[in-house]
């Protein structure tokens, strides 16, 4: 079966396109590469030894979609193209639910027409409400986002399992991501970061590389065991591969369901730091700032669900994570320029 991957060759679409080659399927990317370089999908096919089809373009071309459904035989779809800067969407919110919610219209759109109805959803532990006891299940509350980038998630969810309840022959597979880290153990990709990072592992991977000088905690007087901040950090390549899963249910699953995909375990900005430098061998520079707005002390999930139905469960560690994403770094110090 093919599996168009649109955002296949961001940093999560393109380690699920080597899962996924690797697991029997033929992969057809749409990528716009407005926030990502093309040797990734090469590297992806150098890993793998099998070959893909890539389609340059948004998917919200209405008319290069349609052409993609015609020269494609696709089974299912992968939905990872988005725009994910929370910051960036709290100054440019018109160009978040733009990308981030007509992309999806128009793709389900054109999925119905070609008649494929099967659509996994890239979506993220951000549309659980902040006052939610840990750890979040797929029950927990949703909603109060507090910028535009969890907004369209949030609605996303809304959209596609409204479709799901008005036609039962959709098969929706909403994942909610916790925090992606890590890259591929060969080292050949990784995430790629245009700009000053905003998130905590390419931060500490780039100060470690001396592209900046040193990492910045945001607060050290949370309700936490150390005082920092509390996440549920996931490899990329399992969370890769609960997209496999994914696939594979809803094959023979229709309606809409919500999966979250992390391990279940927190671990602090100061043990981030810990285990990056014992991995490593290494002597991370940090300084302890201010909190940073919108943060919150603690986020981790109870990944049971995933477990029973998916029949799915991250297996990497720390040490891994951490190990990972370093040798991607420092075998490309300038991610794949
Ligand atoms: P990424 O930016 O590396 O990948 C997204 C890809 O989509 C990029 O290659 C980009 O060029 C492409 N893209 C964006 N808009 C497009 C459009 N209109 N048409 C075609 N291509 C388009 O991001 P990622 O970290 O791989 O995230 C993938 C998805 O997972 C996103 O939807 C993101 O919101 C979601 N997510 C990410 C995280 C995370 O921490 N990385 C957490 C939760 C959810
Ligand atoms: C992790 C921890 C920071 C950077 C974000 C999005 C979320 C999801 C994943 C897409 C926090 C601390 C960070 C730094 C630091 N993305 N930190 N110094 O905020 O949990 O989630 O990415 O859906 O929507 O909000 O991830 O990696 O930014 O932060 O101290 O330079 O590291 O305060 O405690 P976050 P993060």
């Amino acid at each position: 079966m093919n599996v168009l991957v649109t955002g296949g060759a961001g940093y999560i679409g393109s380690h699920t396109c080597v899962e996924l080659l690797n697991s029997g399927y033929g992969v057809v990317v749409i990528d716009n590469l407005c926030n990502s370089n093309p040797e990734s999908l090469n590297r992806v096919q150098k890993l793998t030894g099998k070959s893909l089809t890539f389609y340059e373009g948004d998917v919200r071309d209405e008319a290069l979609l349609r052409r993609i459904f015609a020269e494609n035989e696709i089974g299912c779809v992968i939905h990872f193209a988005g725009l994910k800067a929370v910051g960036e969407s709290v100054s440019i919110p018109w160009k978040y639910y733009d990308n981030n919610l007509n992309s999806t219209l128009v793709l389900t759109k054109v999925m119905e027409e070609a008649g494929v109805k099967d659509i996994i959803f890239s979506s993220s532990a951000t549309v659980y409400t902040a006052d939610n006891e840990m750890p979040l299940r797929e029950t927990s509350r949703t909603g109060n986002c507090t910028n535009p980038y969890g907004w369209t998630k949030y609605m996303t969810e809304q959209i596609l399992s409204g479709m799901a309840f008005a036609d039962k022959a959709w098969g929706i597979v909403l994942l909610r991501y916790f925090n992606p880290i890590g890259a591929h153990e060969s080292g050949e990709i990784g995430e790629d970061p245009r700009g000053i990072p905003n998130n905590l592992m390419p931060y500490i991977t780039q100060v470690a590389i001396g592209r900046r000088e040193f990492l910045s905690i945001y607060g050290n007087d949370y309700d936490t065991h150390d005082g920092t901040g509390v996440r549920d950090y996931i490899h990329v390549v399992d969370l890769a591969k609960g997209h496999v899963a994914a696939v594979k249910y809803v094959e023979n699953h229709k309606g809409c369901e919500v999966f979250n995909l992390g391990t279940g375990i927190g671990y602090s900005v100061l043990d981030m730091v810990k285990a990056f430098n014992e991995a490593n061998g290494l002597n991370l520079p940090y300084k302890i700032v201010d909190r940073r707005p919108g943060d919150i002390a603690t986020c981790y999930a109870d990944p049971a669900k995933s477990v029973e139905v998916l029949g799915w469960k991250a297996e990497k560690n720390l040490m891994d994570m951490c190990r990972d994403s370093w040798n991607w770094q420092s075998k490309n110090p300038k991610g794949f320029a």
